[in-house]
């Protein structure tokens, strides 16, 4: 029978059964998932090779009934084990629930030296027609032009224009769009189009995660209070407040980063969401009600299923298969829920025994791996490692060592 994402232990299990586990989940076989992948050719562009990244899969996700198993791209020991740990609370309050509402980017062309206004009602026309003959797939998918607005910045005249872009991040559609548009609002205006870029601000595509979790989940009601006010304090100090939106987008980025989207449009639009009300503020927010611990996020989703490196990349592809999305508004959703769940298991170690245990934790078990255990024998010698406080493999080797002498022993 095929498994579900909740696999307890999932985690030590070996690279091959994961895979395995994997396959079975998708219904594929092993020769059909490309993992470990070879590398593609090198692009021209000064490459002298390729920089590894951990491709870890989050498990125990579930978002709005679905099951999902994450694929996460990070440098950063330690966040998959997070996201799942936090991913495994929720599920105990019935997991996530998201919310998306319309998915609009912006394009801006910034006019110097306009000689005249510009007519918005008599140009919207002509505008609209221009920019969907310039993105037909957007406009197949359901997406498109949706407005335009004008704005005098001291010297300057931006010409904003607002496009729906379907299930692609967007960038080089409303790139294009802003490109084809310009030289019509020169001749409108007699001015010069000085820049015709997106912006990475993004305040009209945000998806929204939710989930209520009972108090025992956590670790009981003085847990859950204590992150309710963590939760507090982000709010009032942003110095902490910055923090912890970077814990939320170890997770956001990991997965973008895994389904070969734009990472660094994705930090741009969220941290500058976070400063929307003029005050850095944390993206989640936690309350307790002395019953359930209720978590909430909102976050900007710039970000896409088709076109770009999202089709290039086999593994990117194979990632969005695995996440079994069709529709860039449900990864924004999924990319919310990952975000929270982060959130949750960070404040709860931060609340509780720190930081810092967790860590040495998951490095003891990669040292016992690498120096040869398998299955509870990781364990096994994780703790005798971090007993001896010598995380080290050449360590890890003798304990194992003097494992298999004893056992020859007996
Ligand atoms: C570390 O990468 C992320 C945390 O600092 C996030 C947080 O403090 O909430 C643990």
């Amino acid at each position: 029978m095929t498994r579900g994402s909740d696999i307890s232990g999932f985690y030590r299990l070996s690279q091959e059964e994961r895979i395995s586990v994997i396959a079975d989940f998708l219904g594929l076989k092993r020769e059909e998932i490309p993992l470990p992948h070879p590398p593609p050719p090198l692009p021209l562009e000064n490459s002298v090779g390729y920089f590894p990244v951990n491709l870890g899969i989050a498990n125990y996700f579930l978002i709005d009934g679905k099951d999902y198993f994450i694929p996460m791209a990070t440098e950063e020991p330690s966040v998959v084990a997070a996201a799942s740990h936090g991913a495994k609370i929720a599920r105990v309050g019935g997991g996530f629930k998201t919310y998306v509402g319309e998915q609009l980017m912006l394009s801006q062309v910034v006019i110097t030296e306009a000689k005249r206004e510009l007519d918005l009602a008599q140009l919207t026309d002509v505008v609209s027609k221009v920019a969907d003959s310039q993105m037909p797939s957007v406009v197949a998918a359901g997406g498109g032009f949706r407005g335009i607005e004008s704005e005098k910045k001291g010297k300057f005249l931006v010409i904003k224009l607002w496009i729906d872009p379907a299930d692609s991040m967007g960038a080089n559609t409303l790139d294009r769009v802003a490109e084809t548009l310009a030289p019509l609002f020169e001749e409108a205006t007699g001015g010069k189009a000085l820049l015709r870029i997106l912006s990475n601000r993004v305040t009209r595509r945000i998806a929204r995660a939710e989930v209520a979790i009972p108090a025992e989940a956590v670790g009981g009601s003085d847990v859950a209070a204590r992150i309710a006010e963590a939760s507090e304090f982000a709010e009032l100090d942003e110095d902490r407040a910055v923090t912890h939106n970077k814990g939320i987008m170890n997770g956001v980025t990991a997965l973008a980063l895994a389904t070969g989207n734009d990472t660094r449009a994705l930090e741009a639009a969220a941290h500058s969401y976070a400063a929307k009300d003029g005050k850095y503020s944390p993206l989640s927010t936690w309350k307790f009600d002395g019953d359930k611990l209720a978590g909430r996020i909102e976050l900007p989703v710039p970000v896409g299923v088709v076109g770009g490196s999202v089709k290039s990349n086999e593994v990117a592809a194979f990632c969005l298969r695995l996440l079994r999305v069709s529709k860039a508004s449900e990864l924004g959703r999924v990319m919310a829920a990952v975000g929270l769940a982060q959130n949750l298991a960070a404040l709860m170690a931060l609340v509780t025994e720190g930081i810092q245990k967790g860590h040495m934790r998951l490095a003891a078990r990669t040292i016992a791996v690498a120096a040869g255990a398998q299955g509870q024998l990781v364990d096994i010698v994780a703790d005798e490692l971090i007993k001896r406080g010598q995380i080290r493999v050449d360590v890890a080797k003798k304990i194992l060592e003097s494992m298999n002498q004893g056992k020859r022993d007996a």
